[in-house]
């Protein structure tokens, strides 16, 4: 989020994806906890998709018709951050003009997501606590407290757990808000969920660019379940919009399209770090996915210019996730999961 404050339109949210196992047991338990007033801590990687997944819960809560309400912790400075959350009253600082109501309030009979709760300081945290733990919160100049009674979902993509120990987050806070912790896993580790993704956002794409119907190319489908995604979710959402763009109007997104990291080229993420020495495993790895890439995706090619046969040239493709591209007939790759 680049505003701290954002104020999601009610629902019309495309369809959450979740075809994988890993993401499935997060969604049912998501569903379970969803109805309570619970507090919710999201955690992931960042781009996983853990405000996708709060405003899911919200949605699936009886608070559903409600504010869902989502503030960035990490984004403002503390004084400013304070006085979001609870509100101020007039003459509490310069520029305090008139009354105003915190997040914490506004959010009644709806939902508080604070996002990036990881970032906030130690006295904002004091408060947060107190807030959670007696449903009050005191505004910022004020001499009385105000009963609120907003569910929270927080969200960090750092380890609370760590940050407790080294002190600069508070235990207390922590046992609070992780009675129902939910874990995002990384998109590398739920790979079946990569196509599904990708087709939904490919659609979302060709429709507000108008660029007429367009699908991914086998050899983009195999590329994309090889690819690591170290930027999740939003990295293959915007991957997708790129090549959409790029491929300016054509029926068929190409390896050509893609950012250079998502086809294993030097210049992206695979590109090798200088103190770090690769395994001859992953040297083979990414030999093997770029070659892939030049030759548009044909593996009877791919075999044939690596010296291989294509059996030796499956296994090891499948040991990289991409099987199920593998048994695609072409030309029903997009519309696939
Ligand atoms: N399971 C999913 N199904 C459909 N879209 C998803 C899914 N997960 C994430 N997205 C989309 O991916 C993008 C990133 O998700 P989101 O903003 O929720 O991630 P995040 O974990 O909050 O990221 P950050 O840590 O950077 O704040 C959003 O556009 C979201 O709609
Ligand atoms: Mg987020």
């Amino acid at each position: 989020m680049d505003r701290a404050v954002v104020r999601l339109p009610v629902a019309g949210a495309a369809e959450l994806v979740a075809k994988s196992s890993a993401m499935r047991r997060v969604l049912d338990l998501a569903v379970r906890v969803a109805p309570s007033d619970a507090i919710v801590l999201i955690t992931g990687e960042s781009g996983t998709g853990k405000e996708r997944l709060a405003r899911f819960i919200h949605d699936r809560s009886k608070r559903g018709k409600g504010p869902f309400l989502a503030i960035n912790c990490g984004a403002l400075p503390e004084s400013l951050l304070e006085s979001e959350l609870f509100g101020h009253v007039k003459g509490a600082f310069t520029g305090a003009s008139a009354d105003q109501k915190g997040l914490f309030e506004a959010a009644t009979n709806g939902t508080l997501f604070l996002d990036e709760i990881g970032e906030t300081s130690l006295q904002v945290q004091v408060k947060l606590l107190r807030a959670l733990q007696e449903h009050s919160v005191r505004p910022v100049g004020a001499t009385k407290d105000v009963h609120v009674n907003a569910r929270i979902l927080a969200a960090t993509n750092r380890d609370l757990e760590s940050m407790v120990s080294e002190r600069s987050f508070r235990k207390d806070l922590f046992y609070r808000l992780k009675v129902v912790p939910l874990e995002v896993p990384p998109l590398r580790e739920r790979r079946e969920d990569i196509l599904p993704l990708a087709r939904q956002f490919i659609g979302r794409a060709c429709k507000e660019h108008s660029c007429g119907p367009c699908s991914l190319s086998p050899g983009v489908l195999d590329l994309f379940m090889a690819y690591d995604w170290p930027g999740n979710v939003r990295e293959l959402e915007n991957a997708i919009e790129r090549a959409v763009l790029l491929a300016e109007g054509k029926p068929k997104i190409e390896p050509g399209d893609l950012p250079p990291e998502a086809r294993g080229q030097p210049n992206g993420s695979h590109a090798p770090v200088q103190d770090h020495i690769l395994t001859l495993e992953e040297v083979e790895r990414r030999h093997i996915l770029a070659t892939l890439d030049r030759l548009g995706g044909n593996r009877t090619e791919t075999a044939k210019a690596l010296g291989v046969g294509e059996n030796t040239l499956w296994r090891k493709l499948k040991s990289y996730g991409m099987v199920k591209a593998r048994k695609r007939k072409p030309g029903t790759a997009a519309s696939e999961g």
